[in-house]
């Protein structure tokens, strides 16, 4: 038997990949056996610190449970969902930038008519947000589908607030034949994601807050299109730069106009955000194909998370 060395123990560890029947699953372990092992000799792990780690990951795992994703929130922190989601949108080609799901997002929010609110009662600013939705030429998508949802002036969802049962501050609308969506909100907070876990330890010893800047989340399908997964973020947030999940960015950051008041008073009218979306086509579809207007298909990507999970974004 040989002793092995640093390097050796890389290639022993590699070559029990050998018969792995999966070739995708062979792929992704070599290259986390690699990075893994080199992580180790290029901090020169101690022991010490090897065992900090795994009783870490050991805390991740007892605070988890049905409501409660740590392991998601983790890789939210660390910038491993925004890779993720980056690498996707590379593969997508052009369209708008994508961002993060979050975990709040809920199925089924009713659908209402262009120009509707989404705030109900909710106490604060009015917001109207408009634009177009359009294929990667800048043709209008008639009849896609706007999945919205946002936290409200006090930094939460519906599903943080005890005192809420059903739905608050989600909507789902239709673009018009002109491909264009209007409706109406309350201006969203910055908030915290939940720092009372291993992950908030975590965040503290590297000297990082834990806030994220305010936003507005859509999924925005058209039927031959790939689903767009995106957040609004808004201009000025003193987060906007440090965004604890890593997912604003300068192409999804937009600020608040006036708008144009019924009444061609402007002054009375509530501040809007205006911003088009484009949608890139389906794979296997032609970039060119001319759109139809039908239903859009249902999101897909969304149930990964319980809606209910309180964590991350
Ligand atoms: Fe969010």
């Amino acid at each position: 038997m040989k002793t092995l060395t640093e390097n050796g123990l890389t290639a022993a560890a590699l070559a029990r990949l050998a018969k792995a029947p999966n070739p995708r699953m062979k792929e992704i372990m070599t290259s986390l056996i690699r990075h893994m092992h080199g992580f180790v000799r290029e901090t020169g792990l101690t022991p010490a610190e090897w065992k900090t780690g795994i009783e870490f990951l050991t805390a991740v795992g007892h605070i988890t449970d049905d409501k409660r994703q740590e392991f998601i929130l983790l890789s939210d922190t660390l910038g491993v969902s925004a890779m993720v989601d980056l690498v996707r949108h590379r593969r997508l080609g052009h369209g708008t930038d994508s961002s993060l799901l979050g975990p709040f997002y809920r199925n089924g929010a009713p659908e209402q008519p262009l120009g509707a609110s989404i705030a109900g009662d909710t106490p604060g600013e009015t917001l109207v947000l408009r634009g177009q939705v359009t294929d990667a030429h800048g043709r209008p998508l008639a009849d896609a589908l706007l999945d919205v949802w946002q936290a409200g002036p006090n930094g939460k969802y519906d599903i943080q607030e005890e005192h809420l049962t059903g739905m608050n501050l989600r909507g789902r609308f239709r673009t018009g034949a002109d491909g264009r969506y209007e409706f109406r909100s309350v201006k969203p907070k910055s908030y915290p994601v939940p720092d009372d876990g291993p992950v908030g330890v975590l965040l503290r010893a590297q000297g990082r807050h834990p806030y994220r800047p305010a936003h507005i989340h859509f999924i925005v399908t058209a039927e031959g299109y790939e689903p767009l997964i995106t957040a609004l973020y808004i201009a000025g947030d003193s987060y906007i730069e440090s965004d604890a999940v890593f997912g604003a960015k300068q192409s999804l950051t937009v600020g608040y106009h006036k708008s144009r008041a019924a009444n061609g008073k402007s002054e009375r009218a509530p501040d809007a955000i205006e911003f088009d979306f484009t949608l890139s086509a389906a794979a296997g579809q032609p970039s060119s194909r001319r759109p139809r207007s039908v239903r859009p298909a249902r999101p897909a990507a969304p149930s990964r998370q319980s809606p209910r999970r309180r964590h991350a974004v």
